[in-house]
């Protein structure tokens, strides 16, 4: 009776406060040497998940790798957005930590999830092999269909969407790719990411160079796109290939809910309402740098 006791206060504790229909996702911000402050978050990345019943909470990869672990404790989930950068310095060092914490979080039992689009997929890349994977290629400003491997239909990723959403992604050509770097499907097979990852959607560059654009993790939720959901909703840089159809709206918004879905699947929250409050985007106000040809509409910026 006492061991019975024991076990269901373990599992009692475990299963205390594992969900929420509160989550917050923490976005990392990337190093810039604009007029308005040393790191920048696109607000299409921040809408992206707002619109799927999410909060963002910036992490200002200038800040301490001590506040940085702090604030992971209290996120829901993780997000590396796209970018430019060499993935050489801080800013991927902080990629770094926050790629161990969430190891470490779902390693407890906390399924805390983490996605990277573009810059965000090739740094989850270089991390998990080790080394910096890429090839140059050919793939800058096209839309093309994802092609989908048989893992695909009934991934965590693209599970969840509607036949007609999965028919948009697969068929029609409507995610943005906008990269001079690819993951080869070669350089996928004979490393270590196959172990880790689950490939889910290639395609080919300009030049027919073959290259993952879509994988999600065997063992931890963890999402990572070559190609840019958040940008057939909220982006319109004129002169580009950026595709605003009805049906890629729905289907890229449903992969926003997916991901948000996952990260209800833990207890993560700040110690007091004045914390939260504390960390949210909105103590932040976006600029319009659409109006500049910027590649986004409005960006948030941090000193
Ligand atoms: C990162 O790589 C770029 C390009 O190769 C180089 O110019 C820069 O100095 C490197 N930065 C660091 C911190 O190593
Ligand atoms: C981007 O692609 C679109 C569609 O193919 C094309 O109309 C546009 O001119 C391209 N923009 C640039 C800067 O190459």
């Amino acid at each position: 009776m006492l061991r019975l006791l024991f076990i269901l206060g373990i599992f009692g504790c475990l299963a205390c406060a594992s969900s929420t229909d509160r989550p917050i996702i923490g976005v990392l911000s990337l190093p810039t040497k604009s007029q308005y402050g040393r790191s920048y978050i696109a607000a299409s990345y921040v809408k992206f998940l707002e619109a799927a019943g999410a909060r963002v909470a910036p992490i200002k990869y200038t800040d301490s790798f001590e506040t940085i672990t702090n604030l992971f404790s209290s996120l829901n989930g993780v997000l590396f957005t796209g970018g430019g950068d060499e993935l050489n310095g801080t800013y991927f060092a902080v990629e770094q930590l926050l790629f161990k914490l969430v190891l470490d979080a779902n390693n407890r039992g906390e399924h805390v999830p983490l996605w990277g689009t573009c810059l965000g997929f090739e740094a989850i890349s270089m991390i998990v092999a080790g080394g910096d994977i890429r090839t140059f290629c050919d793939a800058e400003n096209i839309s093309m269909a994802l092609e989908m491997e048989p893992t695909a239909r009934n991934s965590r990723l693209f599970g969840g969407l509607t036949d007609t959403e999965y028919r948009t992604l697969s068929q029609k050509p409507v995610t943005l790719n906008n990269h001079q770097w690819c993951l080869k499907t070669d350089t996928f097979a004979s490393s270590s990411l196959a172990e880790f990852f689950t490939l889910l959607s290639t395609n080919a560059d300009r030049a027919g160079m073959r290259f993952v654009s879509s994988m999600e993790g065997k063992k931890y939720p963890i999402f990572a796109v070559q190609w840019h959901p958040e940008k057939n909703p909220y982006e319109w840089l004129e002169d580009s290939a950026i595709v605003h159809s009805d049906e890629s709206v729905g289907a890229v918004g449903s992969l926003a809910r997916t991901f948000v879905r996952e990260a209800r699947q833990n207890g993560h929250h700040f110690a007091t309402l004045d914390a939260e409050w504390q960390s949210l985007i909105w103590n932040y106000s976006p600029v319009y740098t659409g109006k500049t040809h910027s590649d986004f509409e409005q960006t948030y910026f941090f000193a």
